[in-house]
């Protein structure tokens, strides 16, 4: 539903990968509620009119998915949050390097005006920093993820090449009951088994998913974004404050906490570099563009969310 007045932008033919995912189907919903023509690029045949059939694994895109697109929204990758085994580090980079690079060429490769191109990225960029206040020019952090996301966005360079708007959405934890971390979360929040995770002082960079949809949609409209924008709130937390609002709004006591060590048995590399490591992460492009969050704090987020 759109609860706001922002600008709708000019009527186009927007190109949107990993529509069937979180952040997707809401993106294309309300793209769509706006009058704006949406494609979806899918992997397996839906038989839905709009929808065009790609295989990143395999370089097969079909063009006349991106025949008159005034923009490309690149959404899709393997989901992240698994026990890492080799085999699923590799689907989680090749799934978006590939992707990523198969549809800057089909951009290069175009004649006349090419689409604004937004390719997916994360605020995993930034590796586990501490309370180091980071924004679009930190550098890059250590570790799998890091080199991950700077794959991903150097393999969107062959749009950048030939003159396409390319924008990065460095996306922090997106926050909605129905998906991603916190859906995970309310269960045991619920019945009052939730609390911090490891030492609590890991910082979250997190946001609505309303605000990371806005946050799109004003990277797409906005000639003057391009390069990497953090799609976070301006407000992170740590992880004890994350949990102690969570437990607040739901009324419930948030003071179980969750070992590292059990994390670490459960899900090793993936908990270290997720849930136990953290960044503290700035919106500055968006805030520079006079971005008005819709939920600018986590308490009133989850308020909003969970209806409380
Ligand atoms: N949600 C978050 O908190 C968060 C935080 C930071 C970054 N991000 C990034 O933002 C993007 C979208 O996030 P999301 O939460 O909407 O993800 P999601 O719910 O996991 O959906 C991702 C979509 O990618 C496609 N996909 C899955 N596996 C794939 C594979 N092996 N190869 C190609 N496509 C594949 C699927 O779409 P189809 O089946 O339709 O192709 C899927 O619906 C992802 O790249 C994610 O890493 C998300």
């Amino acid at each position: 539903m759109i609860t706001d007045s922002f600008t709708a932008g000019p009527a186009g033919t927007i190109l949107v990968t990993g529509a069937s995912g979180l952040i997707g189907r809401a993106l294309v919903d309300r793209l769509r509620a706006r009058g704006q023509t949406v494609r979806r690029l899918v992997r397996s045949a839906t038989g839905h009119a709009g929808d065009f059939l790609w295989d990143p694994a395999r370089g097969v895109l079909d063009p006349a998915a991106m025949a008159g697109a005034t923009a490309v929204v690149h959404l899709a990758g393997e989901p992240v949050a698994h026990r890492w085994t080799p085999a699923r580090k590799a689907a989680i980079r090749d799934s978006r390097v590939q992707s990523t690079a198969l549809l800057a060429r089909a951009i290069a490769a175009l004649d006349g005006p090419r689409p604004v191109f937004l390719s997916g990225s994360a605020v995993g960029f930034y590796g586990d920093r501490g309370d180091e206040l980071l924004d679009e020019t930190s550098a890059p952090g250590r570790g799998f993820l890091p080199t991950v996301c700077q794959a991903w966005e150097e393999a969107a360079q062959p749009a950048v090449a030939a003159g396409a708007r390319v924008a990065f959405l460095r996306t922090g934890v997106v926050l909605h009951p129905e998906g991603g971390a916190l859906e995970k979360l309310l269960t045991p929040f619920r019945l009052g088994a939730g609390g911090p995770i490891g030492t609590g002082r890991q910082w979250l960079s997190w946001i609505s998913l309303e605000d990371e949809v806005r946050g799109i949609e004003q990277a797409l409209w906005t000639d003057a974004i391009r390069g990497p924008v953090n799609l976070v709130a301006p407000t992170p937390v740590t992880n004890a404050e994350f949990a102690t609002t969570l437990g607040r709004v739901l009324a419930r006591p948030a003071l179980i906490p969750v070992p590292a060590f059990a994390l670490q048995l459960l899900y090793g590399e993936m908990a270290e570099e997720t849930i136990l490591a953290g960044q503290r992460v700035m919106p500055r492009v968006l805030l520079a563009q006079g971005f008005a969050f819709a939920h600018p704090t986590l308490e009133q987020a989850l308020r909003s969310m969970l209806g409380r």
